[in-house]
């Protein structure tokens, strides 16, 4: 038996003045999709934005529905909208946001593992990992890459 350890790693940022023009920008348009949210059953309010490396951004957010399953998170929204229109670029950043019935989220939310997978999906159709923004009020974490989030993942080498 060998026991075996996997490190993953990331940023921790205490306030949005601390990251790059760019990463606010992004972070900006998170936080205005999710404000066109469909989530009147949880109240939770998410929004996502990605960047393309043609330089424009998708974004989505969650849309609920009264038969539950049939809902679907804001990340997997923009990211296939963003996949379905722009097939040949590649995402470079997703920056992620939420809203609770007190506001902007203190801590971050990170994607749920239906929306690990999908973006699992994205990075392997591209070639290239791309940057995960989590954004909080009180702290913001950005991730180099999916993997970092989903290790022991099921992909197409699996199959
Ligand atoms: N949700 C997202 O849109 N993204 C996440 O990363 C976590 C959860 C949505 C799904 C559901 O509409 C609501 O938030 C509560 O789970």
């Amino acid at each position: 038996m060998k026991h075996k350890t996997i490190e993953i790693s990331y940023s921790e940022y205490s306030s949005i003045s601390e990251l790059s023009e760019g990463d606010v920008e992004l972070i900006k348009k998170a936080r205005d999709a999710a404000k066109n949210a469909w989530a009147p059953y949880s109240g939770f309010h998410v929004g996502s934005a990605l960047l393309l490396d043609n330089g424009k951004v998708v974004t989505g957010n969650n849309q609920e529905n009264a038969a539950y399953p049939s809902g679907i998170c804001a990340e997997r929204v923009a990211l296939f909208a963003a996949n379905a229109n722009y097939p040949r670029d590649r995402v470079v950043t997703i920056a992620i946001s939420a809203y609770n019935k007190k506001g902007l989220v203190a801590q971050p939310v990170s994607p749920c593992g239906s929306c690990r997978q999908a973006i699992l999906e994205s990075e392997e159709r591209y070639g290239i990992p791309f940057r995960l923004i989590l954004d909080g009020a009180k702290s913001i974490i950005i991730v180099a890459g999916i993997k970092n989030l989903l290790p022991l993942s099921f992909n197409k080498d699996s199959l």
